[in-house]
């Protein structure tokens, strides 16, 4: 027996939910330092391909096997797909987010950590060395960044309890507009500083002498993270969807704003690594290394303006990430409670421990671990590599595959066009399928095989 299902209750509500699971450090932390380390601008123009060629078809399979199926990603594939070996797929899509929480969930620490520097008014009172050296040696501690990582994932946790409507959608409605604001006044101000004109050259000149296989694959693997793609998230969402929902519109708003977002961030942190003699390439410390010493600067002029808007954009950064994790527990959660029959507040628990010794052994790995490597990497890079670069184009590739191909043309037609009321959608079909069966699959497979390759 099936319990009812909660849905979201408007589409207002969908497309914020979906686009507080895509924006999130994905955009903040992430993207920035993905640009930083695969060469600027040249990064950026693959990106905005992949997320358009590769990334927005995946948007669109997951969502029509959600909505289709009512149910989480293994329930969807023994509904559309009864006792095949799709169901396989079901499960890789359990387990992946949940690996990706676990590390997720170390840096939503870090923003933590911060949260409370600014609140203690720390980046204006130090000088510019502290302020951009604090960094490397919090995250090479061993306890703080533990405690910050167990402190950011036991409130993911609870927002989880709290159940979709309560918990998710009140919460993400909130926050996201605040968020978007302060994006851009911070992206203003990182302009002004002295020294920024070449970070912005970085992002505005492409040098393709610089783009190969695993810039590519980088790109792609960042599109598919960002939009919180592969890992069976967007499916869950989507089946919370209710029927008269627009799925052409929810994806083309979410994918618009994750990518508004992500180019944003990065005219926020690239022009300030710019202005603070930092090197782009610096890794997963950019933006925590960066928007800092922006603070400091900024409080030279502005002590309390720089103080406001330190303490809410940390507080909005840690919010942007909570509403991205919770979409990541929230897979394992379905399924659990679902098919496995377990109650909310055990499957949450559950899935919340295994992140979180996960999340200490990635912790620690820029410290007392840091020693330890797998294929040549501490246990965080691993990680985040194994996910972003594998993982979430490996069920992207598959969740294309099983729209394309599995599905019948005319249940796809009929899920995207809702029965074919929807003008823009029934125009928009033809090559929406044409992405989804030919040229995501080839693409995502070709970018796998060079970058294994060459
Ligand atoms: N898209 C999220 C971000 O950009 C990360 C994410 C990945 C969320 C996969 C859910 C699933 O921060």
């Amino acid at each position: 027996m099936k319990k009812e299902r909660e849905n979201f209750g408007s589409r207002a509500a969908v497309i914020m939910a979906m686009a507080g699971s895509a924006i999130g450090l994905g955009n903040i932390w992430r993207f920035p330092y993905m640009v930083g380390e695969y060469g600027g601008a040249a990064f950026i123009v693959v990106y905005i391909f992949a997320s358009l060629l590769l990334a927005l078809p995946i948007f669109f399979a997951e969502s029509i096997i959600g909505r289709r199926s009512g149910a989480n990603t293994f329930g969807a594939m023994e509904t559309l797909a009864p006792r095949t070996r799709w169901k396989w797929l079901g499960l890789l899509t359990i387990v992946s987010p949940v690996i990706i929480l676990s590390y997720y969930s170390v840096v939503g620490g870090w923003s933590v950590e911060y949260l409370f520097k600014a609140l203690a008014f720390d980046f204006a009172a130090a000088s510019d060395a502290e302020v951009t050296g604090f960094f490397g040696r919090f995250i090479a501690s061993t306890w703080q960044p533990v405690v910050a990582h167990t402190v950011f994932l036991a409130t993911v946790a609870g927002i989880v309890l709290a159940g979709v409507k309560k918990g998710i959608e009140k919460f993400t409605k909130a926050t996201m507009p605040v968020l978007f604001v302060l994006i851009v006044l911070i992206a203003a101000y990182s302009l002004t500083l002295p020294g920024s004109r070449g970070g912005v050259d970085y992002l505005l000149r492409p040098d393709f002498s610089k783009l190969t296989p695993s810039v590519v694959a980088a790109a792609m693997g960042q599109a598919f993270f960002s939009l919180s793609l592969g890992v069976g998230t967007i499916l869950t969402y989507a089946s919370y969807m209710r029927k008269d929902e627009n799925l052409l519109a929810s994806g083309l708003g979410t994918a618009a704003s994750d990518l508004f977002f992500a180019v944003l961030a990065g005219f926020a942190v690239v022009p300030a690594v710019f202005a603070a003699g930092l090197a782009p390439g610096a890794g997963p410390g950019l933006v925590f290394e960066t928007l800092p010493y922006i603070f400091h600067k900024m409080g030279a002029t502005l002590p309390w303006a720089s103080a406001i808007i330190a303490i809410v954009f940390f507080l909005t950064i840690l919010v942007a990430a909570l509403t991205s994790a919770i979409s990541m527990l929230e897979v394992g959660v379905a399924y659990l409670t679902e098919e496995k029959g377990m109650d909310r507040r055990a499957a949450t628990w559950a899935l919340t421990a295994f992140a979180w010794v996960v999340g200490v052994l990635c912790s620690l790995s820029f410290g007392p671990l840091s020693h330890v490597h797998l294929l040549g990497n501490p246990l965080f890079d691993f990680l985040d590599k194994l996910c972003s670069n594998w993982l979430l184009p490996l069920g992207g590739l598959l969740f294309t595959l099983f729209v394309g191909w599995k599905m019948p043309r005319a249940d796809v037609y009929d899920e995207f066009t809702n029965g074919g009321t929807l003008r823009a959608n029934l125009l928009l079909f033809p090559l929406v399928h044409f992405l989804i069966r030919y040229a995501a699959p080839v693409g995502i497979f070709v970018v796998f095989l060079t970058d294994l390759l060459l």
